[in-house]
């Protein structure tokens, strides 16, 4: 049919890298700050081979739930996806079950969290087929991704266990039609633990790591390209 996604990715790569390599060398009136940075960017996806993830998201988009896709925009919302978990009230260990209704989808990202708190929670169970498990937040089970690219539907079901700590849980999707075209942080309603335990509370120190790590690396490659 065509090439496989690695194939494309890679291609994609190249063809970015050349592109902006010639821009840069024709001194296009284009801003060459931008170029500079643009450049920058591309040559660390290349070089980190972060682009392509045909087989599931990486540990890496656990916090922010964002595909790394290259420079791909998130679709805007509303999602034409609604998570739905079975129920509204959970009992510590009780299993629920989660589908996402919508469009045929690829890609997804699930994970339950208890308020603005980007820690993945509980533990997911034996994964529907075309998915497996992504460690998130030192958790095995902490969140389900796709394990291909095959088709998930709504026929697709999740099925989670609460942990012993939280109260409130929100289900939160990333949710791929195809690879250019996703939705980031669908959430599904509330669902409030029967008993009345206390909240787990931490902090998202964790958000400003990857911004703070890629700037000084995008600079860095950006002076390594400009000496070349
Ligand atoms: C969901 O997808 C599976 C696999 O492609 C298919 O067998 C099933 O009929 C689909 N279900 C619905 C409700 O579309
Ligand atoms: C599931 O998807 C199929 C096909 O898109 C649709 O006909 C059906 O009504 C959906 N079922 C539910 C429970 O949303």
């Amino acid at each position: 049919m065509r090439l496989s996604k690695v194939d494309c990715e890679i291609w994609e790569c190249v063809c970015k890298l050349v592109c902006c390599i010639v821009r840069l060398h024709m001194s296009w009136p284009v801003s060459g700050i931008m170029d500079a940075v643009f450049c920058g960017i591309v040559i660390l996806q290349v070089f980190t081979s972060v682009l392509c993830f045909p087989n599931g998201a990486p540990a890496s988009a656990c916090v922010d739930m964002i595909p790394r896709h290259g420079a791909v925009q998130p679709q805007p919302n509303p999602a034409p996806y609604t998570i739905h978990p079975s129920s509204t009230a959970f009992q510590t260990g009780n299993p629920i079950t989660v589908v996402i209704k919508g469009p045929d989808y690829r890609g997804v990202l699930l994970e339950a969290r208890s308020g603005s708190d980007s820690k993945a929670l509980g533990s997911w169970q034996t994964p529907p087929d075309n998915t497996k498990f992504l460690e998130c937040s030192g958790n095995q089970q902490g969140a389900i991704t796709h394990a291909n690219t095959n088709i998930k539907n709504n026929s697709t079901v999740y099925t989670w266990i609460p942990p012993a700590t939280a109260k409130n849980i929100v289900f939160v999707a990333t949710v791929a039609q195809q690879r250019t075209v996703f939705w980031v942080q669908v959430m599904s309603s509330t669902s409030t633990e029967g008993g009345g335990t206390s909240l787990d509370v931490h902090n998202s120190a964790e958000r400003t790591v990857t911004p703070v790590l890629i700037i000084p690396l995008v600079l860095l490659a950006n002076v390594q390209f400009l000496l070349a």
